[in-house]
């Protein structure tokens, strides 16, 4: 049976209330009027800023596009400004929350530690973590691709949790740091080997079952023109959306990408 796909658009900082309302109407629609002629094999979520969630959580009313956060904090409650906790997240409506994004790891000093850190928070709150990885330019044109993102993996793992069952309830999100937001996207071939190699790293750690279950996204400059391409991979279950998501249009129209894989 294949995995069922995961399509995530991250509004990032962007968006004022009537925006966040109207886009996220725009997007229920489209996807409420795919759904009639068959029930997607993706799912779709949105994470608009913390500010929108609330209003976005109201114009979803009755759809089965679901919110997320763009980040949470390790902690419970308690002396942290500035900070939102899973559970808060929960409260105003999230079932998925992004973690480790590459704008969070240079921009805010995120390391992998703090990032496993939040992971064991959002499985303890009850949310699905869509954990980010990747590598820098230089990295890649050292050919250190792949000993990077077996490092950022390796220090996710002692965040999941003991229970089988729980452990496939997460995603992977591979995003090329410098494929986002430069128009510049990794090919599909480049996609495929480091998904391929993740999807390894998955079985060789975790087994056979749950690394078949693990949704593995790709993130960086897709667009409506590249989507089936980069989404037709074998181990490519969908994609992290940014500036793409901002307008319903290029948004569904990548989700028709997704479809066309089926
Ligand atoms: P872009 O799609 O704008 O390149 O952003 C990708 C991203 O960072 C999604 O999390």
């Amino acid at each position: 049976m294949p995995r069922r796909g995961l399509v995530v658009g991250n509004w990032k900082m962007n968006g004022s209330i009537a925006f966040v309302q109207a886009l996220t109407q725009a997007v229920g629609r489209g996807v409420a009027e795919r759904e009639r002629d068959r029930p997607l094999p993706c799912d779709v979520v949105l994470c608009p800023p913390f500010t929108g969630l609330s209003v976005a959580g109201q114009s979803l009313t009755g759809s089965t596009v679901r919110l997320g956060g763009q980040n949470s904090s390790e902690a419970v409650s308690g002396p942290f400004t500035g900070e939102i906790s899973g559970s808060m997240l929960r409260d105003v409506g999230c079932s998925h929350v992004i973690l480790g994004h590459s704008e969070r790891r240079t921009l805010f000093g995120e390391g992998d530690a703090g990032i496993a850190r939040k992971m064991v928070a959002a499985f303890r709150e009850g949310l699905v973590p869509i954990v980010c990885l990747g590598e820098t330019l230089s990295e890649r044109t050292a050919g250190h691709t792949l000993d990077v993102i077996r490092t950022q993996w390796l220090a996710l793992c002692p965040a999941l949790p003991e229970e089988e069952e729980k452990r496939s309830h997460w995603v992977l999100a591979y995003e090329p740091v410098w494929a986002i937001g430069t128009g510049r996207h990794a090919t599909p071939e480049q996609i495929q080997a480091v998904h391929g190699f993740i999807r390894q790293q998955l079985n060789d750690h975790l087994g056979a079952t749950i690394a078949s279950r693990i949704q593995i996204l790709y993130g960086g400059s897709v667009t409506p023109d590249n989507a089936l391409a980069i989404f037709s991979q074998r181990d490519v279950d969908g994609g992290l959306i940014g500036g793409a998501s901002l307008k319903a249009d290029t948004f569904l129209a990548i989700i028709d990408a997704y479809l066309e894989k089926f």
